[in-house]
């Protein structure tokens, strides 16, 4: 036994190695090189081994010859197993993929820039009190215009053209309407919020597109005057655009509201220097007094109740925050566009 020893240890090192080397492979071709240099007929490792068995004392020979035909049982097997598991990945080029390439992003759905604002903008008016109303898209000349104080023959009804439907309807041009109807069936205090899309005959182009969202606010109660309007509306403009944003309330006229404002706010930023700077006046939404007539027109008692309104555009609030040049690419559709505006 002498003799034996060293080739039985040199084996199961060789086999050690061998199964290491096969199991390493991660592709077909250096599967083969394993192969080739462990089990080649050639100059196979186990073959060379094999032939230095002339060396060993007569008696030796079996169990070294059987130890080194086992070893090369094993190797054979552990490389076809691998070679079937390393096939399994070969692609129709007939190479083996290459898995550290990175995996393809799923596709993940998220919300339109215009809807984030809308929830933006409802989430800051939900903590002040106010709840979600809603109203059709398909409204009457009524709620559209006459229970508005806008008689048809009034020019506030011509800049507010749109389409007429069969059967008397239309489809409503502002989403005041949604304020007649939640005064008609609820009692104050009353204080909501309309976001919807309403439709003009407009232009579609940089800045104007025939159907937008909108963003309606009433608040009825007993004692309500202009300065809840000044009050709630600059705490909103303060906790959408940051504390020091400043607002102005412009005088304006609307049928629906006596007095009425046009508000406008005016952003502090800072430069990238760090110095403080402001924006220009931007106007963001229509506001005012509810009228009594509108009041009287949906059964509210005017002498006992006031109340103020506002309207704005979430699509133009959504163009300055995000510096969009361009009303049109929110209704295009184009993933490129929208995907930038993903949160997770
Ligand atoms: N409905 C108006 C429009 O579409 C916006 C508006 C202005 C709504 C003043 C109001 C308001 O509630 O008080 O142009």
């Amino acid at each position: 036994m002498a003799h034996s020893e060293p080739p039985l240890e040199d084996l199961s090192a060789l086999e050690r190695d061998g199964l290491q080397a096969v199991e390493s492979a991660s592709t077909l071709d250096e599967l083969e090189r394993v192969r080739v240099r462990f089990l080649g007929r050639k100059d196979g490792l186990v073959l060379t081994l094999l032939r230095q068995l002339g060396d060993l004392a007569l008696e030796d020979r079996p169990a070294v010859g059987a130890a080194a035909n086992r070893v090369k049982e094993r190797l054979q097997s552990a490389t076809d197993a691998r070679e079937e598991l390393l096939g399994q990945t070969v692609g129709t080029s007939g190479r083996a993929h290459d898995l550290t390439l990175p995996s393809r992003n799923r596709w993940v759905g998220g919300r339109h820039p215009v809807t984030q604002v809308v929830d933006d903008l409802v989430g800051i008016f939900r903590t002040l009190g106010f709840t979600l109303s809603k109203g059709p898209e398909a409204e009457t000349e009524w709620y559209n215009f006459q229970a508005l104080n806008t008689p048809l023959d009034h020019p506030a009804a011509d800049e507010q053209d749109t389409l007429y439907l069969k059967g008397g309807h239309l489809l409503r041009s502002h989403t005041s309407p949604v304020q007649v109807r939640t005064l008609e069936r609820s009692k104050p205090p009353i204080r909501i919020l309309a976001p919807g899309m309403v439709y003009r005959r407009d232009s579609y182009d940089a800045t104007h597109t025939p159907a937008f969202m909108q963003l309606e606010g009433l608040a009825v109660d007993e004692g309500i005057t202009f300065v809840d309007l000044k009050a709630t509306l600059s705490e909103f403009a303060r906790r959408f655009w940051g504390p020091g944003t400043r607002v102005r309330f412009r005088p304006s006229f609307f049928p629906f509201t006596e007095p009425s404002a046009e508000v406008d706010v005016k952003r502090v930023y800072r430069t990238e220097e760090g110095k403080e700077a402001e924006t220009d006046w931007i106007e963001i939404m229509g506001a005012g007094m509810v009228d009594p007539a509108v009041l009287e027109a949906s059964g509210i008692d005017s002498e006992r109740y006031t109340g103020f309104a506002f309207g704005m555009g979430p699509g133009r609030i959504a163009l300055l925050r995000y510096g969009i040049p361009d009303l049109r690419l929110f209704f295009e559709n184009d993933v490129r566009f929208l995907e930038q505006f993903s949160r997770s």
